[in-house]
């Protein structure tokens, strides 16, 4: 095996070091977020840091990197109150990825892609037409995480939408039904596939 120390890693070129840590945690989740800002101007972006904090309350939460440029998806939700997060399917990967280009606020990544905004249930934020999965979240907070400056921004869910294939009897959601793709690192994307699923696991007798 390849062993990296430390003292290692830090002496890396820079891109050989951001795609080794980017994609040493495994697998991340894919997701676009949508907002608007008041004066109307939509916003799309790619993130791969969208975790699970808690069925109750239902809440989201993300990694934002550090404010020292502008962050369009951030301003807007804190402007607004609201944003979207929709997963991605296999056949959108490359507008998804695309979504990441630093463009300027009044442009939208909806008019530099093939993504469509899509509005329903009173959300300002749109949403990402034929997404899989959409969901609708509140912005309610975010905490400074002081060793690198970033932000775990915190949103509470209002709304989803489940492709119907995708919704199990027992409210699970098979993403895999909806070619929901996952990151690999910062530029790559992969279609993972559903092995098994286990009951909840007790201690052996
Ligand atoms: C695969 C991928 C994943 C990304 N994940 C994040 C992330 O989790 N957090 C973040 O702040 N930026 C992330 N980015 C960068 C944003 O997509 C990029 O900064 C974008 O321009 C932000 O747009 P905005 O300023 O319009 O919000 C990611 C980029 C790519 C390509």
């Amino acid at each position: 095996m390849q062993h990296f120390s430390k003292e290692n890693i830090d002496a890396l070129a820079r891109r050989y070091k951001n795609n080794l840590i980017n994609s040493i945690s495994g697998y991340k989740s894919a997701n676009l977020i949508g907002t608007k800002n008041k004066a109307g101007n939509t916003n799309l972006a790619v993130f791969n840091s969208v975790v699970h904090l808690g069925s109750n309350p239902a809440l989201l939460g993300f990694i934002l990197r550090p404010t020292t440029v502008p962050r369009h998806s951030y301003q807007n939700m804190k402007e607004t109150g609201v944003f979207t997060i929709n997963h991605i399917s296999k056949d959108q990967i490359e507008d998804a990825h695309h979504s990441s280009a630093k463009y300027a606020e009044d442009i939208s990544e909806f008019d530099q892609t093939n993504l469509e905004a899509e509005y329903k249930a009173n959300c300002l934020a749109p949403f990402v037409k034929g997404a899989p999965v959409q969901i609708a979240c509140r912005y309610v907070n975010d905490y400074l995480i002081k060793e690198n400056d970033t932000l775990l921004v915190v949103g509470a869910i209002e709304h989803l939408f489940v492709q119907e294939e995708m919704l199990l009897e027992d409210g699970y959601v098979q993403l895999d039904k909806g070619e929901v793709v996952t990151v690999n690192g910062i530029d790559g994307y992969a279609l993972p596939q559903l092995l098994a699923r286990f009951p909840y696991a007790r201690p052996k007798e």
